[in-house]
């Protein structure tokens, strides 16, 4: 008997933490392995964010707290979102979860009914549409276009929408392909959504990494209406270097806070209790960890972006934000999985086919590793589109 519900049947299993697991194993067991593939900063958790979970958990801060967040974190939350988003929230809107994945799931949860359908642009992050069929959705995936610099535009939104469309997803910096949307490009996909009363899940987990004239917008913040219409999510995890600790958030219209406060109420009760005072730390102290970061990403960024556009064969975008550059390999004629594969067996390079972006002609190459690791990682890819 097959107990396994219809919905996980249908659910595929994250073939980017396959692969970075792979990669990860290899090094365990002592082999060589350039790892390219990964998704988190490599660099630690600054000292002060480390150093209030101590504190927290000496002060005995080791009890279940609200299920949206301690009031201290959603109040510093909300003035993060005054000061750095145009965003006016109270403090009731904020749900604090645990990790932006968990904030994008209870988003589409809350939203997302049986039969709605979820359109997402690709290359897109791999659990969206996994997510959109664990709430019973359909995910309409629209292929952007490399020549838009892999953007969706309102007229592919418009061309994409029926009467089903529920949701649009935006993710700006993006995974995986670092493009960034002017607020221009927001306008257009805002007006086509407030046409149809589409909700707006945005993603804007990365960004405090965008580089060069590249700006963060937010699209919640370019009028009431598409306030009315949005959930913001954001987290920890990228800008302070704070993956393992799972915390994120989504801001939200009212109704909207309040059906994904019932969700954390049933679900996960809260985000751990310490994790949430080291968010205090993380947005009150010093920033200056987060201009490093991105100076940091920016050298090797344009690095990579120097080294790939020598390889011949291959065709890259340069990307604005996010660490990850995302390859077109369509001219080595071989898919991504099996051009993955062949790349970490006989090159000893991960990287994460696009396949698992919904987009078979292209490859993930993630910059968030050392300089080293990423110089011999693209001598060794260089060496393969040669010999492909
Ligand atoms: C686009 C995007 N959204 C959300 C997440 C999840 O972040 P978190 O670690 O806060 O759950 C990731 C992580 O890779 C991501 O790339």
């Amino acid at each position: 008997m097959d107990s396994i519900s219809s919905r996980i049947h249908q659910v595929n299993p994250s073939l980017t933490l396959a692969v970075t697991n792979q990669a990860k194993a290899m090094a365990a067991r002592g082999e060589e392995v350039y790892g390219l593939a990964g998704g988190e900063p490599e660099i630690d958790t600054p000292e002060h964010i480390k150093a209030a979970a101590m504190v927290a958990l000496q002060e005995g801060r080791t009890k279940y707290t609200p299920s949206g967040g301690i009031p201290e974190l959603r109040q510093a939350l909300v003035d993060k979102l005054a000061a750095d988003n145009g965003l006016d929230y109270d403090a009731k809107q904020i749900c604090v979860t645990a990790g932006a994945k968990m904030a994008c799931f209870n988003a589409i949860l809350a939203i997302v009914e049986e039969g709605d359908e979820v359109i997402i642009p690709s290359p897109y992050w791999v659990s969206y549409p996994e997510m959109v069929r664990l709430a019973g959705g359909k995910p309409v995936i629209v292929e952007t276009k490399e020549s838009d610099g892999w953007k969706l535009t309102a007229e592919q939104f418009e061309a994409a929408m029926t009467p089903a469309t529920k949701m649009v997803i935006l993710n700006s910096p993006s995974n995986p392909t670092g493009a960034v949307y002017t607020e221009e490009e927001l306008r257009a996909i805002g007006e086509v959504a407030l046409y149809e009363d589409i909700v707006i899940l945005s993603d804007e987990i990365y960004e405090k990494l965008t580089y060069g004239d590249a700006k963060h917008v937010s699209i919640a913040s370019l009028s009431d209406e598409l306030y009315n219409l949005t959930v913001t999510v954001n987290g920890f995890s990228k800008a302070y270097s704070m993956t393992g600790w799972r915390l994120g958030y989504t801001a939200a219209p009212k109704p909207i806070a309040e059906a994904i406060d019932k969700i954390q109420n049933h679900t996960v009760s809260n985000a751990t209790s310490f994790a949430q005072y080291a968010g205090v730390a993380a947005l009150q102290g010093d920033q200056g960890f987060l201009s490093d970061l991105r100076a940091e990403y920016d050298v090797r960024r344009q690095f990579v972006f120097e080294r790939l556009k020598g390889i011949h064969n291959i065709r890259v975008v340069e990307p604005q934000g996010a660490f990850y550059f995302f390859v077109y390999t369509g001219q080595l004629g071989i898919k991504s999985q099996n051009l993955c594969d062949k790349l970490i067996s006989r090159y000893k390079v991960a990287a994460v086919p696009g396949i698992a972006f919904g987009y078979d002609d292209g490859i993930r190459l993630s910059y968030c590793t050392t300089l080293d690791v990423l110089n011999e990682g693209l001598t060794r890819f260089e060496q393969f589109c040669r010999e492909h």
